[in-house]
C-alpha cells in the first residue's frame, strides 16, 4: 500500500481489561481525528505489559484483545490504519537492542516517566531489568515506523524526548548527518530516521473521580469506556464537592468543572463555571446528572459496538484485524531495520531462516 500521507505512531499497554475516559480525551479522540489525514500505526505494547505482569500471561492476552475491541468500538478503523501487535514485529526487538547502545544507562534511569511509574505502581527496587528497558523499547516501537508525530498523553513526553535523542544520535553517528542540522531536516539530510514530535491531546491529563490523581485503573478512580450508564452516573455522583450550601462557590480547578470542560459543549461549561463562581444557586446533583448524561451519550455507541465484539464471532473479527495488522506492520518495520542495519555497516546480505 503506497501512502503519501504523513505518518503517525502511538500505542497503549495492555495492563488492564479496557481503556478509560482519560485515554479517550488524552489520545483516542485525537487518533480518530488524525485517521484520515495521516497514515496511522496504532501499537499494542503487549511485550511491555510483561514488565509488571510477567506472572499473568492470560491476563495480558485478554487485555490485548480488550484493547483492540476498545479501539474498534471508539472507531479506529483497521482499513485506514494499521494495528501493530508488538510481540509479532521482530524488527522492534532488534532495534531495541541496537538503540540501547545509544542511550547512557544513567539517563534512562533518570527518565521522569519511569520514576513516576516506579512510585505510583509501588515497584520499589524489585522491578525487573526489563522495566527500564521498556523505555528503550518504546523508542524502537516508534522509530520502526518512522513517523513524524506521536500523539500521546502528557505523561509520555519524557519517552518521546528519549526517542528523539536516539534518532538524532543514530543519524549523526551512522548516516553522516551533521550535528548542526535542525531536527526537522534530518530525513532530507540522509538520516534513516525522521525526528518525531509528541502531539499532546485536547485534555493533557484527565483527573480521576477522586479529584486529585490522574485517572488510572490502579487508583480506582477511572470511568471505563465499557462501564454501563448506571455505573458512569454512580461514579460521577460520587464526586465530592464539599459545599456547605447550594450558593457556596467551588474551586475553579475542581474535578466537576474539569469534567464540564471536557465533556459538555464549551458554552455550557462556561455558564456552569460562572454560576459557581458568582455564588448563584447551583445544585451539584443537577450538574452531575448533566455531565453523567453527556458522558453516557458519548459512550453509548461505543458500548454497543464493543458488546458486539464480545461474542465468538466478534473474537474472530478481532483476531483477523490483528493478523492483517501484523502483516502490514512487518512490511514497514523490516524496511526500516534493513536501512538501519545498512547504516550501521551490518549489511551482510538478507538473512534466510528456514
Ligand atoms: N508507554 C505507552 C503507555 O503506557 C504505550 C506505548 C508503547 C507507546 N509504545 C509506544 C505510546 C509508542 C506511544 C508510542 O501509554
Amino acid at each position: 500500500m503506497s501512502d503519501q500521507r504523513p505518518r503517525i505512531l502511538t500505542g497503549d499497554t495492555p495492563t488492564s481489561t479496557g481503556l478509560h475516559l482519560g485515554h479517550y480525551v488524552g489520545s483516542l479522540e485525537n487518533r480518530l481525528q488524525l485517521q484520515d489525514r495521516y497514515d496511522c500505526y496504532f501499537l499494542i505494547a503487549n511485550v511491555h505489559a510483561f514488565t509488571t505482569l510477567a506472572e499473568r500471561p492470560d491476563d495480558i492476552r485478554a487485555n490485548t484483545l480488550g484493547i483492540v475491541k476498545d479501539w474498534l468500538a471508539v472507531g479506529l478503523d483497521p482499513d485506514r490504519s494499521t494495528f501493530v501487535l508488538q510481540s509479532e514485529i521482530p524488527a522492534i526487538a532488534e532495534l531495541t537492542f541496537l538503540f540501547a547502545m545509544l542511550l547512557p544507562f544513567n539517563k534512562v534511569m533518570r527518565n521522569p516517566t519511569l520514576k513516576t511509574e516506579i512510585e505510583t505502581k509501588g515497584l520499589g527496587d524489585s522491578y525487573p531489568f526489563g522495566f527500564p528497558m521498556y523505555a528503550v523499547g518504546q523508542c524502537a516501537d516508534i522509530l520502526a515506523f518512522r513517523p513524524e508525530l506521536v500523539p500521546v498523553g502528557e505523561d509520555q513526553e519524557a519517552h518521546i524526548e528519549m526517542c528523539r535523542d536516539v534518532a538524532l544520535k543514530f543519524n549523526q553517528l551512522y548516516c553522516g548527518v551533521g550535528n548542526r542540522v535542525p531536527a526537522a531536516e534530518h530525513a532530507q539530510a540522509g538520516g534513516v530516521f525522521p525526528i518525531p514530535s509528541a502531539k499532546i491531546g485536547r485534555v493533557a491529563r484527565l483527573v480521576g473521580t477522586d479529584g486529585t490523581n490522574k485517572m488510572s485503573k490502579s487508583l480506582n478512580n477511572a470511568i471505563f469506556l465499557y462501564d454501563d450508564p448506571k455505573q458512569v452516573q454512580k461514579k460521577i455522583n460520587g464526586i465530592v464537592t464539599g459545599r456547605a450550601s447550594p450558593t457556596a462557590p467551588i474551586d475553579p480547578r475542581h474535578v466537576l468543572l474539569q469534567y464540564a470542560d471536557a465533556f459538555l459543549p464549551a458554552e455550557r461549561a462556561k455558564e456552569i463555571r460562572s454560576m459557581y463562581a458568582e455564588g448563584r444557586e447551583v445544585m451539584d446533583g443537577h450538574v452531575k446528572a448533566e455531565i453523567g448524561g453527556a458522558i453516557n451519550t458519548l459512550l453509548t455507541p461505543m458500548r454497543e459496538r464493543r458488546a458486539r465484539l464480545e461474542t465468538p464471532e466478534g473474537e474472530g473479527v478481532v483476531l483477523d484485524v490483528i493478523r492483517r495488522g501484523i502483516r502490514r506492520a512487518n512490511a514497514v518495520a523490516e524496511g526500516t531495520l534493513l536501512a538501519a542495519k545498512t547504516a550501521m555497516r551490518l549489511n551482510f546480505g538478507s538473512r534466510v531462516i528456514q
